[in-house]
């Protein structure tokens, strides 16, 4: 069983994150899949920013949800990340799946809804990944356990992820029983005794966020299901030496 490789908000050590050019970046350095988040603007649409707020990938400021898709494709969310990107828009929801349509990629689509339980989210992400037909290797996760559930009517058409960075001592039975099909840590809790449970429980096991060389190598030997790194350059190498 291969570990697959996930660029985590795309090649994000390289390219500004959640942008099309780290999108571009991950599938030319050969990655499995991509990992993003998404957000919901004032006017509903769907956009990839990990943080419910601007300032730190943009140069704007305020709320994501404060604002109109129109409103925020005048901002500049490359230029804090080197100049070089400057210019560089947030992308739609959109976009992206139409640029990864006719690309054997994975894609691990991250509800960003545990700060801001925004309504239809889970509605509003599923009918555009339906509408690109991508359905069958897209994951969709979050950190909401409502969230979970709500998507649970949905879990076998589309694999659904708990993402959780909280020990606990059922947490592969815990996630089983929101209705996810899969289990989304992070990188400390990887240990013996859950990756077993995640087996027992046929739940699928990925570890966030694996950079480090000794890391990525534990996930490979607990044969994680999948990784999300930063640099899936250098994972990539790991594996194929592995
Ligand atoms: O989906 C895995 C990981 O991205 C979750 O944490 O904060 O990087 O979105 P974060
Ligand atoms: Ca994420």
């Amino acid at each position: 069983m291969n570990t697959e490789i996930f660029a985590h908000r795309g090649a994000s050590q390289y390219a500004p994150e959640n942008t099309m050019p780290a999108f571009d970046l991950a599938w030319k350095m050969q990655a499995d899949g991509i990992e993003t988040d998404v957000q919901l603007t004032k006017d509903g649409v769907p956009v990839l920013i990990h943080d419910e707020r601007l300032e730190r990938t943009t140069d704007g400021a305020g709320y994501v949800n404060n604002f109109t898709f129109k409103e925020l494709r005048t901002l500049d969310a490359g230029t804090w990340f080197e100049e070089k990107f400057s210019g560089t828009l947030i992308p739609s929801l959109d976009e992206m799946l139409g640029w990864i349509q006719g690309k054997p990629l994975y894609l691990n689509i991250e509800l960003k809804n545990n700060k801001i339980d925004y309504e239809h989210l889970e509605a509003i992400v599923i009918e555009k990944v339906r509408h690109y037909q991508l359905l069958n290797r897209t994951i969709l996760s979050t950190f909401n356990p409502d969230s979970v559930i709500r998507l649970r009517p949905f879990n076998h058409e589309v694999e659904v992820a708990y993402l959780t960075s909280k020990r606990n001592k059922f947490l592969a039975s815990a996630a089983k029983d929101l209705g996810a099909n899969a289990l989304h840590i992070k990188y400390r809790l990887l240990t013996p005794r859950l990756r077993e449970a995640c087996q027992r429980e046929q739940m699928n096991i990925r570890v966030y966020t694996v950079n480090h060389p000794a890391h990525v190598h534990k996930c490979l030997e607990y044969k994680c299901h999948g990784i999300f790194t930063d640099v899936p350059d250098v994972a990539l190498r790991l594996r194929e030496q592995y």
